[in-house]
């Protein structure tokens, strides 16, 4: 069963939503080499709690952090580490979730240490885009496929590839509830999507195979051809004429809220 909220409920994932955009914000100005992915999390897990929520991963499933941080070939659930030292030209794509008044909101990102190649580059936007075409399928009455083939086809036409083994997902008072929104499918097949739905959506493209393997600390997706990999994520609520996305960027200056 896809869940509808109300309004009310809407507005407070909205609010959890913004709490994860604002961080994945005032992050950007933090990635660049010779940081560490222990400091990224320190910093996203006091600004979280600052701003009067709760990181949603850290203990999820026994996830250890309040951030995802994966590099390059890395794919998803990269765990934080203060070994691990983002380097020139990494691509960097960072995941959190965020609970307030027990809703949730998840969003990801992915960015450029330095400068990049003009492959990690192009992944990058390409992965944006698709993330955009994605949610401009999004509104009552469409179908579940029609989004996730938006995904699919913006990733083919640019030769690259999307991910199988993880999807997008419903999110609400969990950050996993129906359904399941995989980044390919048919046009007008899947549920009809309806006012009140909320939905994160994430392509995962790899520039290369689309093959997962999980390395060893149970967690990290890294692509099996050691290919450079990207993701993004916004939460949206389904409405008569679109999406409304809970978590669209806030505008900051001097990393403040404008
Ligand atoms: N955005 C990812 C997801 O929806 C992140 C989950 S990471 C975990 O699956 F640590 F919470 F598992
Ligand atoms: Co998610």
């Amino acid at each position: 069963m896809i869940e509808i909220k109300t309004q009310a409920e809407i507005e407070r994932m909205r609010k959890a939503s913004q709490v994860v955009a604002g961080v994945l914000l005032r992050l950007r100005s933090r990635v660049k080499p010779g940081v560490s992915t222990a400091e990224l999390d320190r910093f996203a897990e006091k600004s979280v709690r600052e701003m009067g929520a709760v990181p949603a991963f850290l203990g999820y499933r026994g996830y250890p952090a309040t951030l995802c941080v994966s590099i390059n070939e890395e794919i998803v659930h990269g765990i934080p580490s203060s070994g691990r030292v983002i380097r020139e030209g990494d691509l960097v794509s960072l995941d959190m979730g965020a609970v307030c008044e027990g809703f949730y909101g998840d969003a990801a990102v992915t960015m450029a240490a330095g400068e990049v190649s003009g492959a990690a580059r192009k992944l990058m936007e390409v992965t944006g885009r698709a993330l955009e075409l994605a949610l401009s399928e999004v509104k009552a009455g469409a179908r579940l496929g029609d989004v996730s083939h938006a995904v699919e086809k913006c990733a083919l036409e640019h030769g690259m590839s999307v991910v199988r083994e993880f999807t997008g997902h419903g999110i609400g008072r969990r950050l996993h509830e129906e359904p399941s929104i995989p980044n390919f499918g048919k046009p007008g097949s899947g549920p009809v999507l309806k006012a009140g739905m909320t939905l994160a959506i994430e392509p995962m493209l790899c520039l290369g195979r689309a093959d997962v393997v999980i390395r060893n600390d149970g967690w990290t997706a890294v692509s099996a051809d050691g290919s450079l990999a990207a993701h993004c994520e916004h939460t949206v609520a389904v409405t008569e004429n679109g999406c409304d996305i809970l978590s669209a960027a806030p505008r900051l200056k001097n990393d403040n809220l404008v």
